[in-house]
């Protein structure tokens, strides 16, 4: 496997400090003559820390959003920076090496490799990575004990409910220790209660620091996010739960009509 240097440390880890930027991203798609502006200029940054849902009617650009933050996709134009790395132009091995290295993915759907047991299926990034096996073993057992499920480390995703599997998938997602986790629909296939437990889990990530990005068209699941972007028309139709920049100049004096009050 290649290994692209530039992709290996982190160059960001204070809490607060940008670890994504989007900087006038477009991603438009081209079907005959006709133009799809699935992103229409979108800039915002992401703090280390930070948990984001991103939300908005169907068609709004929030998958493509995803893709391009996940580095499975790349702009049509304008800048996207990943924990120090400009992603903007990266080719795909780069982008892969990128994944494999410093993001996490959580999926509506679970996406375990149903042959595989919980243990090899944790391990699965660790073995792209290159571990060691005894070392992988380890870290596979450590994330099953995390997610509560130390003891079905033998036993194989049909073998599991839909909460132990999504659960699996967290584990597996945290493996590579990821800069940033991506999570689309991560309750989207779960009965309410067992999605309540999965956004508990990753309510205590993000507590724990891990930053979290995810998307969902459900209000009571966003609500575990302090940062809420809803989009319309590949635009950010506006942001919800952000700090107002930090005022650098003393507030203005309150006007004479009310201080004379
Ligand atoms: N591969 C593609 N080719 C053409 N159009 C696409 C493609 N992917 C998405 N789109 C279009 O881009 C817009 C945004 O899509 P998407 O990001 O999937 O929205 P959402 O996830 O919010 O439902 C939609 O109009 C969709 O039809
Ligand atoms: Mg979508």
């Amino acid at each position: 496997m290649t290994t692209a240097k530039s992709t290996t440390s982190p160059q960001t880890d204070a809490p607060g400090s940008s670890l994504i930027l989007l900087d006038n991203v477009k991603k438009y798609y081209y079907m005959g003559n006709q133009e799809v502006r699935a992103l229409d200029g979108v800039t915002v940054s992401f703090a280390q820390g930070d948990f984001w849902a991103i939300m908005g009617p169907s068609g709004s650009g929030k998958s493509t959003m995803l893709n391009i933050l996940g580095c499975l996709d790349h702009p049509t134009s304008g800048r996207f920076v990943l924990d120090g790395y400009d992603a903007s132009d990266l080719d795909d091995d780069e982008r892969s090496e990128l994944r494999l290295r410093r993001l996490g993915f959580i999926f509506q759907s679970f996406n375990l490799i149903p042959q595989l047991t919980v243990q090899e299926n944790i391990e699965l990034p660790l073995y792209y990575l290159g571990y060691e096996a005894e070392r992988s073993a380890r870290r596979a057992e450590e994330l099953a004990d995390m997610v509560g499920l130390a003891d079905r480390l033998a036993h194989r995703p049909m073998e599991l409910s839909g909460g132990q599997q999504q659960r699996v998938a967290v584990a597996r997602s945290l493996a590579n220790d990821p800069a940033v986790l991506l999570a689309d629909e991560p309750t989207g296939n779960l009965d309410s209660s067992t999605g309540v437990a999965i956004m508990e889990l990753l309510a205590d990530l993000n507590r724990q620091g891990k930053t979290i990005v995810m998307v969902t068209h459900e209000q009571n699941i966003a609500a575990y996010a302090a940062c809420r972007m809803h989009m319309l028309d590949g635009k950010i139709d506006r942001i919800e739960g952000v700090d107002e920049p930090e005022i650098t100049s003393p507030p203005p004096l309150p006007n004479s009509a009310e201080g004379s009050r």
